[in-house]
């Protein structure tokens, strides 16, 4: 190549040296057009090695013109890579500067259970100590169990109440907790002392006081001579456990298929003492749990002798229990994630009934009605 080429190749390289040195916005870019230049196989490198392919009285020139070009652009990248530098550490003294040391610091949240479960373990202390298992079933349930053995056979209106989500597989989403009742006589046989807490589900619109998905917590007891005044003592026993205070409780007449005679359980108002406020609907009771003793079909179903043995059972709904307990107005905040509705159990000192903290959404309040929620 004629010196005249060579120098307006190198002008070339250095112009564009420049443009990508102007382009190149980190210092890995950097190195790559570096090595595209300057490398030993770049646009600048292999020409420095053809130095020796010029005849002895042009190399002088050659020589100078290279390592002028190299020069210059060698200088153009170490100013690249400086500014490269300065940006960054302009960047790290800004976060430096950026902190502000009358900022509230990061809170830490501390951890906490759930209402229900929170509820669901006092209730399981206190059955404890009277000497009941803590049982449990499966929550994808055969209709056999949930309905069929439970005395509630296909034709029956109470499966109407009960709507749930049938499966592919011919099960379905237990209703309650009461199959369990069945499997744990299949499986112990008499005398029985247990509870079952566990997710029910049922085919519900959902609204402040209903849900697709909530919490019960099944009582079965069965041996020789058991009778209502067992039924009564032990609830007793519950209520005082859990609210932390005697409370007065009352028994109506309930249907439920699986028990007879059956009823709902009422509890003296705690909010009112009885004299009737607006969460008692103004008539001092608040309806806490549906019992009775065991049908006999249903002791059939489960292998006992029906003339032998008697029991009761009670349905608690577990979830409506931490909601009254905790204050909570809204059964949907108990699947909703919403961290307000952690911060009950572990920060109050004793029991607190309703409306006590302001966890209250669209203003509902829980009615009697709820599913077993
Ligand atoms: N399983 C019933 C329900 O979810 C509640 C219930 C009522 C359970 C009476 C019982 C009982 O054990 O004796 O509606």
């Amino acid at each position: 190549m004629e010196l005249e080429d060579l120098k307006k190749q190198l002008a070339e390289i250095e112009h564009q040296a420049k443009s990508l040195a102007a382009e190149v916005t980190h210092a890995e870019a950097l190195r790559q057009v570096k090595a595209r230049i300057l490398g030993k196989k770049g646009t600048l490198g292999k020409l420095m090695g053809t130095i020796r392919d010029y005849a002895p009285e042009v190399r002088g020139q050659v020589g100078q013109a290279l390592n002028a070009a190299n020069k210059s652009v060698g200088r153009l990248f170490d100013e690249c890579a400086n500014r490269f530098r300065e940006k960054e550490s302009a960047a790290d003294s800004a976060r430096a500067g950026a902190f502000d040391p009358t900022l509230p610091g990061d809170r830490e949240m501390p951890g906490n259970v759930h209402p229900v479960t929170a509820v669901q373990w006092e209730i399981e202390r206190v059955f404890e100590r009277l000497g009941f298992t803590v049982e449990a079933g499966p929550d994808m349930e055969t209709e056999h169990y949930n309905f069929e053995a439970l005395n509630i056979p296909a034709t029956h209106p109470a499966r109407d109440m009960q709507d749930t989500f049938w499966l592919a597989n011919d099960r379905l989403l237990r209703t309650h907790t009461s199959p369990v009742q069945i499997r744990t006589m299949e499986k112990f046989g008499p005398p029985i002392r247990c509870i079952v807490p566990g997710r029910c589900f049922r085919y519900e619109t959902i609204d402040a006081s209903h849900e697709n998905t909530f919490h019960q917590c099944e009582g079965l007891m069965i041996d020789k001579d058991i009778s209502i005044a067992n039924l009564i003592a032990v609830m007793r026993l519950l209520l005082r456990e859990v609210f932390q205070r005697d409370v007065k409780i009352r028994l109506r007449p309930g249907y439920f298929p699986f028990v007879e005679p059956g009823f709902e359980l009422d509890m003296s108002c705690l909010i009112c003492g009885g004299d009737g406020c607006a969460t008692c609907k103004r008539s001092g009771w608040i309806e806490i749990l549906p019992c009775g003793m065991v049908h006999p079909n249903v002791l059939r179903f489960g292998g006992i002798d029906p003339h032998v043995f008697t029991g009761f059972a009670f349905g608690l709904g577990l979830t409506r229990l931490a909601m009254m307990k905790y204050g909570i107005h809204d059964i949907r905040v108990m699947n909703s994630g919403d961290l307000r509705a952690l911060v009950h159990p572990a920060r109050l000192a004793g029991p607190t009934i309703t409306g006590t903290l302001p966890l209250v959404i669209h203003g509902a309040e829980t009615s009697g009605d709820a599913p077993g929620g």
